[in-house]
């Protein structure tokens, strides 16, 4: 074996070490960029796949101090080009929203749900409501609402405080 066919081999394992130590980086950069994005999720899934795996609890007091009906009314308008929220308004390519709060998923008889929301089988309470806004095509996988979420918590909070006010029956907050 001369020298050059050394070097060869040599280089051969450099380029290998390197080239594993590159993937896990990646990976490591794919998952960190995954775990930024987890809603907030308190209850366990019961048998649905389709969840958010990470689970966090969330202190909803503090939550909803971050947020007031004022700015929800503002952060509503992203919404409004396809949610109505008064109480004699009809559907819009989404389902009207008066009294959506503590009403069961997908229940607006005369709008066309997904199957996914169909099939989700639960109601809008606080952490529903919470981790859906946060990322919608994440947190009920397939459904078809066309809206990236709201990824700060304020508008988060504000919103849904919003939500909970359009109602017959507001709810006192937790
Ligand atoms: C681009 C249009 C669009 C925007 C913007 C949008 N939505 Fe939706 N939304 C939809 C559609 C469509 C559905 C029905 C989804 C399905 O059936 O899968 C939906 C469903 C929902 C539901 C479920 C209602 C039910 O009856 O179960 C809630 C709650 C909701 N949206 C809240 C919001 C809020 C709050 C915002 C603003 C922060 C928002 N949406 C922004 C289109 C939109």
């Amino acid at each position: 074996m001369n020298s050059f066919e050394i070097n060869k081999i040599v280089a051969a394992v450099i380029i290998t070490v390197l080239v594993v130590l590159g993937i896990s980086k990646i990976s490591n950069v794919i998952y960190d960029k995954e775990s930024a994005v987890v809603a907030y999720k308190v209850e366990a899934p019961e048998g649905s796949t389709a969840q958010v795996s990470t689970e966090t609890t969330i202190d909803l007091t503090s939550f909803f101090a971050l947020g007031d009906i004022i700015h929800g009314e503002k952060v509503f308008k992203k919404c409004a080009a396809c949610h109505s929220i008064a109480e004699e308004a009809g559907n819009k390519i989404g389902p009207k929203l008066w009294n959506v709060m503590f009403r069961p998923v997908a229940s607006i008889t005369d709008y066309k749900y997904s199957k996914s929301l169909s099939d989700y089988k639960k109601e809008w309470n606080w952490e529903e409501i919470n981790g859906f806004l946060t990322k919608p095509s994440k947190w009920i996988k397939g459904n078809k609402m066309g809206f990236t979420g709201l990824k700060d918590e304020r508008d988060r909070a504000s919103v849904i405080l919003y939500l909970n006010q359009n109602s017959n029956n507001p709810k006192p907050l937790p």
